[in-house]
């Protein structure tokens, strides 16, 4: 949600920050702009609604002169439409300062009364929460005549979540961030450095980084970079190499981010499996030390928001059956808020791609404070939700662009797999040779994945036929109870269909009574061979709905014989275990949304009203 890049240093200012937003606009899209102290001294702004390629065209058919010193937006709109007006920098102290910002200020119309109070002439020209930061920093400049102090006074007055970024033209040469609840990373350059949202800010320079903690300012200066609190003390910062390079953030010749990488899902399963299957058993270094805390919880809560939540009710059903520990799942955002009986023989594990996520951050820290033991799933590195938890299991998918996640969905269900596996071990629920039997299924997965998405060219066709439905029902059991859920979310936000998610058991709980001729009706189908008995239950529910007329799209172990007849269309997947299905089976459908917003001419990396991640409540 609204990304923000800082640059010092002798390249090209204006094409290190759009380079920048480039990479990430994915956190948002609807207005975009920079901010540069020019080589004469002069502050100059540019911004404009719309597309980043809105600003990038203008900035080419009349540049702003080029500095040393500069900072960008791409902003996803909270406070205020997407206008002009209400993109950032915003200015204060007379047009010499100009500042961005991520998050929201909770308090801003207080503080905007105040300040018209003590400042009446000051003028404000936007709707947003972020212009009472510019106005103020600019007043305490005035005072301090210093960039870090100003901000320093300032940031201890708003409430809310914000990572800021400001440039001051009596200050050339320097860049002061200072950030809460809200993401900033530090690229470390030679006789530059960077300021970004993420590494992706400026991963293409440097791969050098500094991870910064909460409450914290940074001042950066071409050779310098100076971290303090809130109260100025300066405090220690934690250097990371980036382990992916510029290139793994680019489309490289696929039409889009999503279709690369739904596409990397077998290296995202078999990267965040990676080391960490040795002699048959599960080796995950980073749980070194927790040990007793994992043998002795009680219980497990799951944590997370869309897609990642599905990754952690897949994770329910495996932790339960493996480890044999109660294992609730919750969003987010309705955990922390419905007063969740938790303490410290709790587990809270919190799942995210981004690792910045507000709403499970915020459930994160009401774990902590509840005196729960937390552990984190997190796919970037250094990201605050990794930084607050006692423990992280990073997944290895590499950078994930496209809004809707894909192969970062894989990785973590690799990843809670292991969690259960490396517990039923540590707690004596499952035998060794069954936890290698298991660890070798998923070992396997990345080559059956590779088979699935062999059908990519049969699921166009089925999307572009579709492409007129107004509808799509998605239904499975257990496992596939989550993949369902997935297949409906991705329609929404891809294509703009209204889908939805069952457990098929529930269908003649209500459902049923949407099915009407010709509905199409996904059905996720375990597989005949599997213990848990559900196969015929869901055969059961084909038949049920296949004589209300819906039409059958079935995701089924190739030659299910008794789906085969009954289906329109079956989408076949290799055999697997009960666990490693959803896997596969999440395949074709992120496929098939994928397809079906594409043949509606839909952006399919950057769908409407959304943003990768989600910084605000
Ligand atoms: C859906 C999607 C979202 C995210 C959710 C959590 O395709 O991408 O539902 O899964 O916003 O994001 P992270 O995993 O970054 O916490």
């Amino acid at each position: 949600m609204c990304g923000i890049v800082g640059y010092v240093g002798d390249k090209k200012t204006t094409e290190v920050l759009l380079g920048g937003l480039k990479r990430l606009e994915y956190r948002g899209y609807d207005s975009a702009g920079v901010a540069i102290i020019g080589a004469d001294g002069q502050l100059r702004s540019r911004k404009h609604a719309g597309k980043l390629q809105i600003l990038i065209d203008d900035l080419e058919a009349d540049p702003i002169p080029e500095g040393r010193t500069g900072i960008g937006h791409t902003r996803w709109a909270t406070h205020g439409g997407p206008t002009d007006e209400n993109a950032h920098p915003h200015l204060g102290d007379d047009g010499k300062l100009a500042l961005i910002h991520n998050g929201i200020i909770e308090n801003f119309q207080e503080l905007k009364a105040r300040l018209l109070t003590e400042h009446p002439e000051t003028e404000f020209t936007s709707e947003t929460d972020t212009e009472i930061a510019a106005h103020m920093v600019g007043y305490a400049f005035c005072e301090t005549g210093d960039l870090t102090e100003a901000l320093r006074q300032v940031v201890g007055r708003l409430h809310g979540a914000f990572t800021l970024l400001a440039i001051h033209s009596d200050q050339p040469g320097v860049v002061v961030g200072a950030r809460r609840n809200s993401p900033l990373v530090i690229g470390l350059g030679e006789g530059e450095n960077f300021l970004g949202s993420d590494v992706a800010a400026f991963v293409e320079h440097t791969r050098r980084a500094l991870a910064i903690g909460q409450d914290q300012i940074v001042t950066i200066t071409d050779h310098s970079v100076a971290v303090v609190d809130f109260e100025g003390n300066s405090v220690p910062t934690e250097e990371f190499e980036v382990t992916w390079d510029a290139s793994a953030a680019e489309k490289g010749g696929w039409p889009s981010f999503m279709a690369k990488e739904i596409t990397e899902q077998p290296e995202a399963v078999a990267n965040t499996l990676m080391g960490r299957v040795v002699d048959g058993a599960v080796s995950l270094p980073e749980l070194a030390g927790h040990e007793e805390m994992l043998r002795g919880i009680r219980r497990i809560v799951i944590i997370g928001c869309g897609t990642a939540s599905y990754a952690g009710m897949i994770g329910k059903y495996a932790i339960e059956r493996w480890a044999r520990i109660p294992v609730e799942v919750d969003l987010s955002h309705e955990f922390r808020y419905r007063e969740p009986v938790i303490d410290d023989s709790t587990l809270v594990v919190s799942i995210s791609q981004s690792g910045e996520t507000m709403d499970t951050l915020m459930a994160v820290k009401f774990a902590i404070a509840a005196g729960a033991k937390t552990l984190s799933i997190c796919n970037t590195q250094g990201a605050t939700i990794a930084r607050e938890s006692d423990a992280v299991i990073y997944t290895h998918a590499g950078p994930e662009v496209a809004v809707a996640s894909t192969k970062a969905l894989g990785a973590q269900v690799t990843a809670i797999y292991l969690l259960g596996l490396q517990l039923a071990s540590l707690r004596g629920t499952l035998e060794p040779s069954e936890i290698a039997e298991l660890l070798a299924e998923l070992q396997a997965a990345p080559e059956k994945i590779r088979t699935v998405l062999e059908q990519h060219d049969e699921i166009r066709e089925l999307a572009k036929w579709m492409s007129d439905t107004r509808s799509v029902l998605f239904l499975g059991r257990h496992v596939g109870y989550p993949v369902a859920l997935e297949g409906a979310l991705k329609l929404k936000e891809l294509a703009y269909i209204h889908a939805e998610g069952f457990a098929a058991g529930e269908l003649k709980h209500g459902p049923i009574a949407l099915i009407e001729p010709g509905q199409p009706v996904f059905v996720v189908v375990p597989s005949p061979r599997s213990s848990d008995s559900m196969h015929p239950k869901v055969v059961s529910n084909i038949q049920e709905i296949r004589a209300r007329g819906a039409r059958v799209l079935a995701i089924a172990e190739g030659g299910d014989a008794s789906v085969l007849p009954f289906a329109d269309q079956v989408f076949a997947i290799p055999p697997a275990s009960t666990f490693v299905e959803p896997l596969l089976a999440f395949i074709p459908l992120q496929l098939f949304a994928m397809e079906l917003a594409a043949a509606k001419g839909l952006d399919v990396d950057q769908p409407r009203n959304l943003a990768k991640s989600v910084t605000v409540e």
